[in-house]
């Protein structure tokens, strides 16, 4: 078993923004009773003895908690990577200078469009200002920006208008990546999913902006796996190469895990009551699909098994109930036809194409909060 060499810490699931894509649980309940300062500096201290390199810190949003600067000096006095993924909201110049002065090393910061109106109706608050400000500031102190754009069906009509917003930041780096179908996204998908026409005009884009931007800015694109043959490597493989914790200190071999872990029949790994190299080597929910032993036909005997390791088993258990199964993104897998018939009512085209779909904020409305 290799040494994970990322943690992606989940802070507080708190955020003052309500996208309806957040691949954070739906029920947030169990999430309240977050890990304290200690208790965090004691998890980054025993990542880093099991070899981890990249601290990522995330959320929700990780500027809700108010010890964020103790956090990363701690992080960068053990010799830890730092990436701040964040909505830019809550990173005044004060805090800012203050994260730089921790030794944070990287910003991430997410984007929904390039227009105004629409950015902040994706992220149900209005946003689209201080994230203009927050970017600025970012590349003020000095520190590489990346822009993280969750990419589907309301706002990839806008992929050319925000790589140049991208260029005009002065960004180091651009992933639009199309939403994985986890959490709330998983719960909103069929307003999310991109037609096939959608998907080739993106591809145009960013094919021709690369061309223009050379190395100026590297520009990474994702697109939506239930438009592909095969599913994604998903995780590099369960618990292989990184991990997750927690607001409440439960470990996850991936960010979207909650529901399929509280499905099994395991205890919970929870770095209150156990150390991090036991969780990692030992614990019953990272061993569970860890390698290839798990594996039903037709990953079993498929000569791919080694390159996407069956796909993603997050997106098994939310379609079929069963984190086991083939991840139905593959053609071979017996449950195929479930994507196919959302990508069949994706390009219906009685449809709008517009992104002016009405369901998607009757659904963010229910969203609760962790505050
Ligand atoms: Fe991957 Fe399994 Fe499909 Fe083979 S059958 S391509 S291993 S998901
Ligand atoms: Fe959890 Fe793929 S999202 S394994």
């Amino acid at each position: 078993m290799d040494k994970p060499y990322g943690l992606l810490a989940e802070l507080t699931y708190a955020c003052p923004l309500q996208c309806a894509y957040c691949s954070n649980p739906l029920e947030l309940d169990a999430y309240r009773d977050e890990l304290s300062t200690e208790e965090w500096q004691r998890v980054f201290t025993e990542a880093a003895e099991l070899g981890v390199l990249q601290l990522h810190l995330s959320g929700g949003e990780p500027l809700q908690r108010h010890d964020i600067v103790d956090l990363v000096q701690c992080a960068t006095d053990l010799g830890l990577y730092t990436n701040l993924i964040t909505s830019g909201l809550g990173l005044s110049t004060r805090r800012a200078e203050q994260l730089r002065e921790a030794g944070l090393d990287h910003v991430q910061l997410s984007i929904q469009a390039d227009e105004r109106d629409l950015s902040d109706k994706i992220a149900g608050t209005i946003s689209f200002e201080r994230k203009q400000v927050a970017a600025r500031l970012v590349k003020q102190l000095g520190w590489p920006l990346t822009l993280n754009v969750v990419l589907h069906r309301e706002n990839i009509d806008r992929i050319g208008g925000i790589l140049d917003m991208a260029v005009a930041m002065e960004a180091d780096r651009i992933e639009l990546a199309n939403t994985q179908y986890a959490g709330w996204a998983g719960h909103n998908r069929d307003e999310l999913l991109p037609s096939r026409d959608q998907l080739e005009r993106a591809e145009a884009v960013v094919r021709e902006a690369r061309e223009r931007l050379g190395d100026k800015m590297e520009i990474i694109y994702v697109i939506p796996d239930y438009y592909s043959k095969y599913p994604k490597p998903c995780m590099d493989g369960w618990a292989s190469r990184q991990f997750t914790v927690v607001p409440n200190g439960e470990a996850l071999p991936c960010p979207a895990a909650h529901e399929l872990a509280r499905a099994l029949d395991i205890p919970p790994a929870n770095v209150r009551e156990h150390p991090l190299e036991w969780i990692w080597e030992e614990a019953p929910l990272f061993q569970q699909y860890r390698g290839d032993a798990w594996m039903p036909d037709p990953c079993r005997s498929c000569d791919r098994k080694e390159i996407d390791f069956g796909g993603c088993r997050c997106q098994a258990f939310a379609l079929t109930g069963d984190a086991a199964r083939t991840d139905p993104v593959c053609h071979l897998s017996p449950d195929h036809g479930l994507v196919e018939a959302a990508v069949e009512a994706a390009n219906d085209p009685m449809r709008p194409q517009d992104g002016s779909l009405t369901p998607r904020s009757k659904v963010i409305r229910t969203k609760k909060r962790a505050t």
